[in-house]
Parts: C-alpha cells; structure tokens; sequence
C-alpha cells in the first residue's frame, strides 16, 4: 500500500513514494501547484502554508490545521484531505479572503503571500488556533517587507467563512486508511502503525528505524541537512498515542500529542506553561509538532523539558517487552544522550499539577518573541509553607549540553525564608551550577545573567509586580 490522500475532493494514489519526499515538492514539481511557495524549506517562513483536514471526532466534518508543507514528509498526509492556495476561489475568481487582501493592499512581494492566505483562511473556516488572536495565528507567516498592517487589517474585516466538507469527507471514507501503511522505495521502507501495540511490533523488527511524529526537528534534518533516513516509522495518527486526560492529580499525555492540541490542558496546569507553549514555533509548527517529539529529540534547547522538568513529570518508555517510567530529569543522559533503548518509544508523559503551596514561574528568553528557540529557558516550582521553601525543583535549557536541574541553586533555596536574601543567594549559585556557551543565539554571560533574572522574575512575580514591567528588566539584562 502506498500513500493515499485527497485533494479538492479528489484522490490522489500514490503506490510508491520517496518516505522523506516532501509534500511541497510534490506539490508544486509533481501537481503544479506553484502557488505553494518555498521560502525557507525549515518551516520558519510560512510560504509552504498548507491546510490537512482530517475527519472530526463525530466524522460530520473535517478538523483542519495549518502545517507547513516543506516539513512535511508525504506518508504523513496519508488519510488526509488537503487544501492548498489553488482550492480558493476556483473558476469564480477571489475567495473573499482574498478579494479582502487584495483591496487592502496586503501583498507586496506576493511571495509570501499564498501563505498568509492559507494561515486566514483556515482562521475563517475554524481550523485549530481560530479562537486564538490574529497576530497568534500569523506569528508562522513572514512578510520580509514588513507590511504586516495592511494584512493585519484584511484580516480582521474577513468573515468566517462556510465551508463545505461533504465531497473530501465521502472521498475519504472510500480510502480505508484506517489501518496502517507501510511502503519501500528504493530500498526504503516506512511504516504507518494503526496503535502503539503495531508501533512496539515494528520497532522490534527495526530497532534503527527513525521514529517520526511531526517532522518539525526531523523535517530539517532531510530539507537542510541533506541527510538520507532509511527506515522510517510515522507515529503522528497513532490514536492511542494523541490521547489526553486531565485529572486532579495531573496531565497525562500521549506520546504523539501536538503541541497546540496540548495548550488548553497545559493552560489550566499553569497558565505560564501555556503561555511557553504558545511561543513555541508559530501555529503551524504547533499543529504538527508533539511534545513527545520535543522531549525525545533531547535538544539542549527544547522549550518543552525545562519546565516539564521542575513541574515534576515522568515519561513512560515502552517497547514489545514491556513498560517504564522514568522521571523526566533523568532521562537527559549527555549531549545528543537519553535514557532511551533501541526499540523504545515515548508512550506518555505525566504531569503533576502544581499543590496549592507550589510557586510556579516558567520563562523564556529568545532573540524573537514569537517563532524563535530559546537562548535560555528557566523553570521553578518552590513550595512554599509557612514562608519558608520546603522543596524546590529549579531546570534550565540552553546552559549546558542538556536540559537539567541546578542543584547548588536548589540547594540554596530549600529551608530558606521566601524572601529577597534568599533569592539573591540562589541565583550566586546559578554561577556554580551551569557554565553556558556563547553561541549564536546568546553569550555565556548573556544567558548567566538571563537565567538569574528569571529567577528574580519568580520572586518578583510572587510581589504583585506587572510582568509589562520584568519584561523590561530581562530586555536590560
Ligand atoms: C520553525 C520552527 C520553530 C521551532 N520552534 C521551537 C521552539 O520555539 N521551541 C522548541 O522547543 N522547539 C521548537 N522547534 C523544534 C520542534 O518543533 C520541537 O522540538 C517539536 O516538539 C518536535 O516534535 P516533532 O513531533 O515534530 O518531532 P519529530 O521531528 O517528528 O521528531 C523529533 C525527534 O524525536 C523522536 N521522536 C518523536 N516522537 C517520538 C516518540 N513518541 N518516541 C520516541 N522518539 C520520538 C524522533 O525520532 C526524532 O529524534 C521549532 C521547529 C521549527 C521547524
Ligand atoms: S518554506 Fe518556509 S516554512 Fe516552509
Ligand atoms: S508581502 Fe511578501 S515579504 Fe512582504
């Protein structure tokens, strides 16, 4: 079985495809669908956007979302209908949307156009993140030029607009993708498991196989590093890896949950953790990218472990002999490192919710706001009783080779008063724990600093003071 999916309606079979084949390259070199750009080919720019729609939870309609089509290897799009700039307007000319940009002047180049196009429209049609605000949605689409008022002004004057699933949705029934796929090309293979039990099964077989969820980290392996992945395991639909639960004890997270379908839990964990999550990548990113991802990938980096780090979360590993769980902390080994055995996979994650003693305070210093990886990113949780902290959890990214506590600032922390003396001594210690790098996103005495001013935002958070008002002191620091 190849890959099989639908556009406008119409199937498109594939028995035989490149795994690591692109779904922009076959898009623009394959259907002549140019009008899908490419702009940067490492899903920062916005210019591939793309809309898939898969079947929602009662199959009366499709769930759309916003991806970029240059990361997007084309077994993933398998038992999907898709959308492309070509599917607006069609023979009656403009779409409104797009009468709407064009009559307030919102391209300029037009390169980035198509992109800024498929971002609105899915906003108009209610694809994932329309209740979110317009700059959010748009914070994956770059206009080089910087005319980002006119669009911001078509944008706001669009309508929602009624789309009408009924021909991709009966196209797709047709499909029986349900499953799984597998395939081989050019000696080759990859496999689509239906569930995490055919997931385990297939790792066995092929240990080295390379998992991958959203192809947001292993996209830019193929498109920027160049590199050749033989075997691949696409782990993205596996249903019983996308579940969540929110109990009062905590989050419970499936191996393959993206990362905007997380944001509402992590919200209502902590709202800092929500606001991280809305500034990892831009939507599109969000909508493909998975927290499992984020943490397996180990990156030093990663947004993602710090904070889920000192909230206190644990990973269940699994592979066909059996489970494990392993506390989060320890499962950053070294650099490029993990606790993880061939034939593994990331099942879950869970985390605790924060008890009513804990002051929790997570932040990120990134060169961008929106769209950008960290230079540091801190986390805290401090319980607090009495005025005096009885346990602390203190984890950083971007300071050393991986994401990790500190513990002499742990250390100077616990059974201290909560007070400015305290916090003063704790961030001295950050010296002892972590000596950073200098590299393009930062200097070492940059991140020193930022990492000591995120504790300090903590403290002065627990104050009453404006977080308007710490941003400023971070930008001085
Ligand atoms: C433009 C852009 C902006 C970004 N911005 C940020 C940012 O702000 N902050 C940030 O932290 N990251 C950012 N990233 C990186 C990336 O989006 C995240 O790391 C993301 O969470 C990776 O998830 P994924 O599902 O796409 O992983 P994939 O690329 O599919 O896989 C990443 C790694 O994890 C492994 N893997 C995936 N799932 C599993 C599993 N279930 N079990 C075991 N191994 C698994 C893969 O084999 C691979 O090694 C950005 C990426 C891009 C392209
Ligand atoms: S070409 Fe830039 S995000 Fe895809
Ligand atoms: S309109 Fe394309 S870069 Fe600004």
């Amino acid at each position: 079985m190849g890959v099989r999916f639908v556009l406008d309606g119409a199937v498109i079979d594939l028995p035989a495809v490149d795994p690591t084949g692109t779904l922009l390259d076959f898009l623009r070199y394959r259907l002549g669908r140019t009008g899908t750009k490419e702009g940067c080919a490492e899903g920062d720019c916005g210019a591939c956007t793309v809309l898939v729609g898969e079947p929602d939870a009662e199959a009366t309609g499709l769930s759309w979302r916003a991806v970029n089509a240059c990361i997007t290897f084309l077994p993933m799009v398998h038992g999907k209908a898709l959308m492309t700039v070509e599917s607006l307007g069609g023979a009656s000319g403009l779409n409104p949307l797009q009468a709407c940009m064009a009559a307030n002047g919102s391209s300029q180049c037009g390169f980035c156009t198509p992109g800024f196009v498929m971002s609105l429209h899915g906003r108009a049609i209610g694809a994932a993140g329309a209740d979110l605000p317009v700059e959010d949605v748009l914070a994956g689409n770059l206009c080089r030029c910087t005319g980002y008022g006119p669009i911001l002004d078509a944008a706001r004057a669009v309508p929602q607009l009624a789309q009408d699933d009924s021909a991709a949705l009966a196209a797709l029934a047709g499909l029986d993708c349900a499953k799984g796929a597998s395939g081989e090309w050019q000696g080759r293979r990859w496999f689509r498991p239906a569930s995490a039990s055919a997931l385990a099964e297939v790792l066995a077989e092929h240990p080295d196989a390379r998992i991958v969820a959203g192809a947001t980290d292993v996209g830019l392996w193929v498109t920027k590093g160049l590199r050749l992945l033989d075997t691949l395991v696409f782990v993205g639909d596996i249903a019983d890896l996308r579940a969540i639960s929110e109990t009062p004890e905590g989050v419970m997270l499936g191996g393959a949950v993206r990362y905007a379908e997380a944001h509402g839990a992590f919200v209502r964990l902590h709202s800092d953790l929500g606001e991280l999550v809305r500034r990892i990548g831009g939507l599109q990113v969000r909508n493909a990218g998975t927290v499992g991802g984020n943490i397996a990938n180990g990156s030093p980096i990663g947004d993602g472990p710090p904070a889920l780090i000192a909230l206190g979360a644990s990973l269940t590993l699994r592979r066909a002999g059996g489970r494990r769980t392993v506390a989060l902390k320890d499962y950053f080994l070294d650099y490029g490192k993990q606790d993880r055995q061939p034939g593994e996979f990331v099942e879950s994650l869970f985390v605790p919710r924060p008890g009513p003693h804990d002051l929790v305070h997570i932040g990120k210093l990134s060169r961008r706001f929106d769209s950008d990886i960290s230079a540091v990113c801190g986390a805290f949780c401090l319980t607090v009783v009495e005025g005096v902290i009885t346990t602390a959890r203190v984890a950083f990214g971007g300071m050393a080779a991986t994401p990790r506590r500190a513990p002499a600032c742990e250390a100077a922390l616990i059974g201290q008063p909560f007070a400015e003396a305290t916090i003063a001594a704790a961030a001295q210690a950050l010296q002892i724990d972590f000596t950073p790098l200098t590299d393009v996103r930062g200097s070492a005495a940059y991140r020193s600093e930022g990492a000591a001013a995120l504790l300090w935002r903590l403290w002065h958070k627990a104050q009453g003071v404006p977080v308007s008002v710490l941003d400023i002191e971070v930008a001085d620091a």
